[in-house]
């Protein structure tokens, strides 16, 4: 048995993208910066993330059955602060987003996205892992956000 804090701090070691997922339900919309992301299969194309159930987020997800991921770009640091809590009412205010075949917002300047629907929910201690099948998808070239140690990070690499 280990202690949490010994494999949060082992997790601080891993270096990893960050998303900002967002939902849309009864017209709302709603994200949550989110590092817990995954793509499992190319066909069917299925993707994963991980969020918590006491996040708001959750309830969205849940009961929309729709989420889009959306990669940030390195300048985007300021949107992967807004969406883990710093911003907690009219998220969305004065940004430049379009709506996704879905319905959940894309947010513009993202370096790829990832529109889905729900395929399916599976409970993981205090975690709901989504399962969701992309509906639509793209990419630009740019450079990464990334997350290590803590810290948002620019790891100076680039995609074409
Ligand atoms: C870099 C980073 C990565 C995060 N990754 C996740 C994640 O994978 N899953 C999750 O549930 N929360 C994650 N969080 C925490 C949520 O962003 C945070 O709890 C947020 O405030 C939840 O908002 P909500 O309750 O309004 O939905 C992450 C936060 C940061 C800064």
């Amino acid at each position: 048995m280990i202690e949490p804090s010994a494999f949060r701090a082992a997790m601080r070691h891993v270096p990893t993208a960050v998303t900002v997922v967002t939902s849309l339900r009864d017209g709302e919309p709603r994200g949550i910066t989110l590092s817990a992301f995954v793509g499992v299969s190319a066909d069917p194309p299925l993707v994963a993330i991980c969020v918590n159930r006491e996040a708001r987020s959750y309830l969205y997800i849940a009961s929309s059955r729709i989420f889009c991921v959306n990669v940030l770009s390195h300048d985007q640091r300021e949107l992967g602060e807004r969406f883990s809590g710093k911003v907690r009412e009219r998220q969305f205010d004065a940004l430049d987003v379009e709506a996704a075949v879905t319905g959940g917002p894309v947010l513009r300047g993202a370096l790829a996205y990832f529109d889905c629907e729900v395929e399916g929910e599976h409970h993981a201690g205090s975690h709901s892992i989504f399962v969701g099948r992309v509906l639509a998808c793209a990419s630009h070239a740019g450079s990464p956000l990334g997350y290590f140690d803590g810290t948002f990070r620019d790891f100076g690499i680039d995609a074409e």
